[in-house]
């Protein structure tokens, strides 16, 4: 597979990242690895970069992208298992750690999973074969109140209870096994004038749901936060709004030295902060990089520093 994709905010990543040029450094999520030859190629000798991808096609091209690369290692393992990776590696802290959350042309472009709408592919939506539930799953098992909560928390969607209705009306007559399936249910209940926005949420709102990406991304802000070394730094890359809202809170909630109501006449959480913020508003592409990259559109860079 060609090197397809064009990745976001790259210099900017890197500036925020890297403060040792022979430092150790991990990139969450490989893809491509756009960003980790871009953080390659920034490192001295003695550096070292570690990668995970939950995409097997990811790990492979990075393996063969990056063969006969001693600085890096790479494993095929969910960001969330970067305290066991770091153990493997005997790695006790990191000066940098990255991530570029979301899906890749892997994902996007394979019409077998389902990631897209535009293409009638089964309903799977799955980043990791190890996952046991499909989004197909999701749609013909789970009750009318549990859809309606996904389709709202995960898709910020208005329409969802009637959605979520549509889905139960339809699967008593027949399993929803395919995209084009669902986007047909879609089409029926929503005004035309919605409908892409309409699919576009409801199709996040069921990946986020399968892969369970809001819960692995705050297991992952807390074990990186953990592991990163004092003056290292941790640089996060989000696409919509929910993923956003997590860094920002997080960032700021272990930014603060004390969380206890304002009432409190004196501290009793004994909380103090690990990270400074160095991003106060998020980073974000400028019109040359719009126009190069159509991806970039939606992107946020926060990062912070380990105190
Ligand atoms: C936007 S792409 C990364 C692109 C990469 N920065 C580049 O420049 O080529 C996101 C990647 O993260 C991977 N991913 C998503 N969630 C993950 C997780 N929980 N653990 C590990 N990888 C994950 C996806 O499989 C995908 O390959």
């Amino acid at each position: 597979m060609n090197d397809r994709h064009i990745p976001v905010l790259l210099d900017k990543s890197i500036e925020y990242l890297i403060t040792n040029k022979s430092g150790i450094y991990f990139d969450a999520t490989l893809g491509f690895g756009g960003h980790s030859g871009f953080i390659l190629s920034k490192l001295d000798k003695p550096a070292k970069l570690i990668g995970t991808d939950k995409d097997r096609r990811a790990f492979d091209f990075c393996l063969e992208k990056f063969a006969g690369e001693d600085r890096a290692s790479f494993y095929n393992t969910g960001f969330t298992n970067i305290d066991a990776v770091a153990k493997l590696e005997h790695i006790d802290g990191f000066d940098g750690i990255i991530a570029d959350l979301g899906v890749s042309s892997f994902q996007l472009d394979d019409e077998s999973e389902g990631f897209t709408y535009r293409t009638d592919a089964p309903l799977d939506l799955r980043m990791s074969k190890e996952n046991t539930t499909t989004a197909a799953d999701a749609v013909n098992n789970l009750s009318y109140k549990e859809l309606t909560k996904i389709f709202f928390d995960f898709g910020e969607d208005p329409n969802s209870r009637k959605i979520a209705n549509a889905i139960i009306q339809e699967r008593k007559k027949k399993r929803i096994e395919t995209t084009f399936e669902l986007r047909k249910i879609i089409e029926n209940v929503v005004p035309s004038k919605f409908v892409m926005r309409t699919l576009s949420r409801i199709f996040q709102a069921l990946r986020i749901y399968v892969n369970d990406e809001l819960e692995e991304l705050k297991i992952f802000l807390s074990k990186s936060t953990e592991l990163l070394k004092s003056g290292g730094r941790l640089v996060v890359l989000t696409y919509h709004s929910l993923e956003d809202r997590i860094v920002k809170e997080f960032f700021k909630f272990e930014s603060l030295d004390c969380v206890c109501p304002p009432e409190f006449p004196v501290c009793v959480c004994d909380k103090t902060a690990r990270l400074k913020i160095l991003t106060k508003r998020p980073v974000t592409a400028d019109d040359e990089e719009l126009k190069r990259n159509k991806r970039a559109r939606s992107g946020k860079l926060r990062a912070a520093e380990k105190i």
